[in-house]
């Protein structure tokens, strides 16, 4: 036995000193010092031994232990510590090394346009509201004075989604939701994308960005429409910005019209960007109808009101000098990167 035990301790030791990994090392450790270990089998057999053998062995089987022990403990530190070497060499980074570039993005011409509207506006009291872009028919169209057998529904064909839900084809249904949300006073603009089946082209796109007003309140009379719309135009285009409204139909207005505003670029001479007219087409606005105030709720014999509505790509084309519109929803980072 001790014969035995000399073996295992010569060939263990030489084991577990090259054992190449940890993994190695402790498929040794169990082989020789585990449970079910081949030191462990040697000590089961010590019964065998006479009494004066006993002691002899068993304090052989404890240095051998304590020896392998010793030699398994130092491997696997000498083992971690190359480990981390290892580590710490091929984790090395050089830090001199040019980094990788954060992209960094710019706003969109659209909103750039819409954030320097929406300060003007806020200046003068009102504030913005949105509204959902898949709207109901009623409030798109039958609320607004336009059932539906009404012939200006034939030029805002739209998306449906049922019968009675559809992509909204202005902005103006916000006027409904929040007119039906509140009672006078009333200042709000609300800003948004809508839907038409037009197909694109440098002046079209089935989708594109109104911002519609709406002020309710006791006394409110088309000189204050006048007054709010060429304030807000000298505000964004310069103080000697004209502005004269034409007669129009809008069936959710009475009266309606149109608001043309004086050539930014020629000041009103003619010039190519007004075709030669000195004026730029620019909105459409009017009295709110006593009807669609009254089907939100609202007594058209104590209140009154005027909106307008107006697309916002329009306005960014000729505030950047962009000649087709399509350029604003194509994504190109090529057009994008001017405007950061
Ligand atoms: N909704 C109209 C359009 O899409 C624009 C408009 C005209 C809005 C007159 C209004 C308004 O609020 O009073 O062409």
């Amino acid at each position: 036995m001790e014969q035995a035990l000399n073996t295992i301790r010569t060939e263990a030791a030489g084991l577990i000193a090259s054992a190449p990994d940890p993994a190695a090392l402790e498929v040794l450790r169990v082989r020789f010092l585990g449970k079910k270990g081949e030191l462990t089998a040697i000590l089961k057999q010590m019964g065998a031994l006479s009494a004066e053998e006993r002691p002899v062995v068993g304090a052989l089987a404890n240095t051998v232990r304590e020896e392998l022990d010793a030699a398994v403990r130092e491997r696997a530190k000498a083992l971690a510590s190359a480990g981390q070497a290892e580590r710490l060499a091929s984790e090395r980074i050089d830090v001199t090394l040019p980094g990788t570039p954060v992209a960094l993005g710019g706003p969109h011409p659209l909103d750039k346009v819409l954030a320097e509207l929406k300060t003007i506006f806020l200046g003068m009291g009102f504030s913005v509201v949105t509204g959902p872009e898949v709207e109901y028919d009623d409030y798109n169209f039958t609320m607004l004075n336009m059932p539906k057998s009404h012939p200006s529904r034939d030029t805002q064909d739209t998306f449906y989604i049922t019968e009675n839900i559809l992509l909204r084809t202005q902005t103006s249904p916000v006027q409904i939701r929040t007119m039906l949300q509140q009672q006078p006073p009333i200042r709000i603009i609300c800003p948004g994308r809508v839907y038409r089946s037009d197909p694109a082209d440098a002046t079209h796109s089935p989708l594109f960005t109104q911002i519609e007003g709406l002020a309710v309140d006791k006394g409110i009379t088309f000189t204050d429409l006048k007054g709010t719309l060429d304030l807000f135009f000298k505000q964004l285009y310069g103080p000697e910005t004209r502005t004269r409204f034409r007669p129009h139909h809008f069936a959710y207005t009475e009266p309606s019209a149109e608001m043309d505003m004086s050539c930014f670029k020629c000041g009103g001479k003619g010039c190519p960007m007004c075709k030669g007219e000195g004026w730029i087409e620019i909105l459409g606005c009017g009295m709110v109808h006593p009807k669609v105030l009254e089907n939100c709720g609202i007594d058209p014999n104590v209140y009154s009101g005027f909106a307008f509505g107006m697309g916002l790509e329009r306005i960014a084309l000729m505030r950047y000098d962009i000649d087709d519109m399509r350029l604003l929803f194509e994504n190109d980072l090529r057009f994008l990167r001017q405007f950061r």
